[in-house]
C-alpha cells in the first residue's frame, strides 16, 4: 500500500521508514527507527529529489508509482550519494527509462564506484547553476562533508524549498506526522536530532558552518531534509541548535557524569558528587555509565552540557576500555570547549586519572581539565571526600567564569 504525503501544492514526500533496522551505519542505535525522506515534485516535469535505502525500496517505489499515476518521471536529482539515500538510483533509473539524473561530479563519481550504470543520463550541476522544471526553478547550493564531500543542497527559488540533504536531519520514523509542527520537537525529537547531528556531522563543524552561512542568504520557506521531520515554520529553533553544535558551543550549563566502574566504588563515588553538585544548586546533571550508555549517547550529551566529569577505574594499568572508546570517539568528533573534570580509581596502581588527563592535554587540546582531580583508592576515604569538595568548587566556580 502506498504511504505519501503532501507537502506544498505540487510536491509529495515519498520516502519511507525503516523500524526494522538495529543500528544506523551499523554501529548507531536507533530505538525509534528512521526515515529515508523523497521527495517528488509534480511540474511541466516530474522530478524525484533522492531515493531511500535499499531496503526500503519496495515501499519507495509503490509511493512513486502512485505519486505519478501514469506520467513519466523525467529527472531523478541526487543531492547526497551515501547508500542510506542513492541505493535505489539504480532501481529507479531500471523503472523509469527516460529519466536523467541531475547531481554533482564527485556524485557521479560515486555512482560510478557503486556500479549504477547512469551512462548517458546525466546532468551535471555545480554551485550557483540554475534549472528549470516548468513553473519550479531551483539552484544548487555545495555542501562539503554534510555529510559527505559531493553533497549539494537544492533551493526552489519559486517557492523557498530548500531540499537539505543530511542537514536538519534526525534518528526517529515518521509517525503519520511528517512536519516539524504536528510534533513536540523539543519533547520528543531533539534528543535523536541531537545524536543524530553529533554523531554523523559532528565531526564538520567548519562545513555545517559554511553552510549556514549560505542559507541565512536565502528566504527558507521550508526545509525538507533526508530524516525525520519536514520543518515549515520555527526555523530559528533548529538553526540556533546547529549553529551552536557546528560551533561546539554548549546548548546549557550543566554537568555529565561519565563513569566506568567494575564493583560500583566508582559508581558510589560519582553519585556523591552528583548529590554535592545538586545540594549547590547545580541541578542539570546527566549521569551514565559508560559500559551500559552505547558512545553515541555520550557524544550527543558531550554536545548538550557544558562541562565532562570522566570518572574512571584502572584496568590493566590502563582507562577502562569503554572510557578509552569515548575519549577516542570525542577525539574522531572533533569535541571541543568543554570544562572536563578527572576522577580516578584503583585497588593498586590507580592510573587512569593521570593517562586520561593525558589523552585530554595531548588530543583534545580545546579542553579546559580542571585542577581539581580526585583518586579514589578502592573505596572514598576522607582524603579522596576532601578532593571531591573541591572538586566541586572548582567545577561550580568554572560555571560562573
Ligand atoms: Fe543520511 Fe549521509 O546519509
Amino acid at each position: 500500500m502506498y504511504c505519501v504525503r503532501k507537502v506544498t501544492d505540487d510536491l509529495y514526500w515519498v520516502g519511507a521508514n525503516d523500524r526494522r533496522l538495529t543500528l544506523f551505519e551499523n554501529i548507531h542505535p536507533i530505538p525509534r527507527g528512521v526515515s529515508y525522506n523523497s521527495y517528488l515534485l509534480l511540474d511541466e516535469k516530474t522530478v524525484l529529489f533522492d531515493t531511500v535505502d535499499w531496503s526500503a525500496g519496495r515501499q519507495f517505489l509503490e509511493n512513486i508509482e502512485h505519486v505519478l499515476n501514469g506520467r513519466k518521471l523525467d529527472y531523478l536529482l541526487i543531492n547526497h550519494m551515501e547508500p542510506d539515500h542513492g541505493a535505489s538510483i539504480e532501481e529507479v533509473l531500471l523503472r523509469y527509462p527516460e529519466a536523467q539524473v541531475i547531481s554533482t561530479e564527485k556524485a557521479f563519481m560515486l555512482m560510478h564506484q557503486f556500479n549504477f550504470n547512469v551512462d548517458g543520463r546525466t546532468i551535471q550541476v555545480a554551485e550557483g547553476d540554475t534549472f528549470s522544471f516548468g513553473k519550479h526553478e531551483v539552484t544548487f547550493v555545495s555542501a562539503p562533508m554534510v555529510h559527505w564531500p559531493e553533497a549539494m543542497v537544492t533551493y526552489d527559488l519559486t517557492n523557498g524549498v530548500l531540499f537539505a540533504a543530511d542537514a536538519f536531519g534526525s534518528f526517529g520514523s515518521l509517525d503519520g506526522r511528517l512536519f516539524n509542527d504536528e510534533v513536540n520537537f523539543d519533547r520528543d525529537w531533539i534528543d535523536d536530532a541531537r545524536r543524530y547531528y553529533t554523531n554523523i556531522v559532528g565531526k564538520y563543524g567548519p562545513h555545517v558552518q559554511a553552510l549556514l552561512k549560505k542559507a541565512s542568504t536565502v528566504d527558507i520557506k521550508m526545509i525538507c531534509p533526508l530524516h525525520g521531520p519536514v520543518w515549515r515554520n520555527d526555523f530559528a529553533y533548529f538553526i540556533d541548535k546547529y549553529d551552536k553544535w557546528s560551533r561546539y558551543e554548549p546548548e546549557e550549563k550543566g554537568v555529565l557524569i561519565a563513569y566506568a566502574s567494575m564493583y560500583g566504588n566508582t559508581e558510589s563515588a560519582v553519585n556523591a558528587l552528583a548529590t554535592k553538585l545538586a545540594e549547590r544548586g547545580m541541578t542539570n546533571i546527566a549521569m551514565y555509565d559508560v559500559s551500559k550508555t552505547h558512545v553515541s549517547q555520550l557524544i550527543s550529551e558531550t554536545f548538550r552540557l557544558s562541562h565532562l566529569v570522566l570518572a574512571s577505574v584502572t584496568y590493566n594499568l590502563g582507562i577502562y576500555p569503554p572510557m578509552h572508546n569515548f575519549l577516542m570517539d570525542m577525539k574522531a568528533l572533533h569535541v571541543q570547549n568543554r570544562i572536563v573534570a578527572v576522577m580516578e580509581s584503583g585497588s593498586w596502581a590507580p592510573k587512569s586519572g593521570s593517562l586520561m588527563t593525558e589523552f585530554l592535554d595531548e588530543e583534545l587540546k580545546t579542553m579546559t581539565v580542571l585542577n581539581e582531580q580526585v583518586s579514589v583508592l578502592s573505596s572514598m576515604n576522607e582524603s579522596s571526600a576532601l578532593e571531591m569538595d573541591q572538586m566541586v568548587e572548582g567545577i561550580l566556580e568554572s560555571m560562573n567564569d
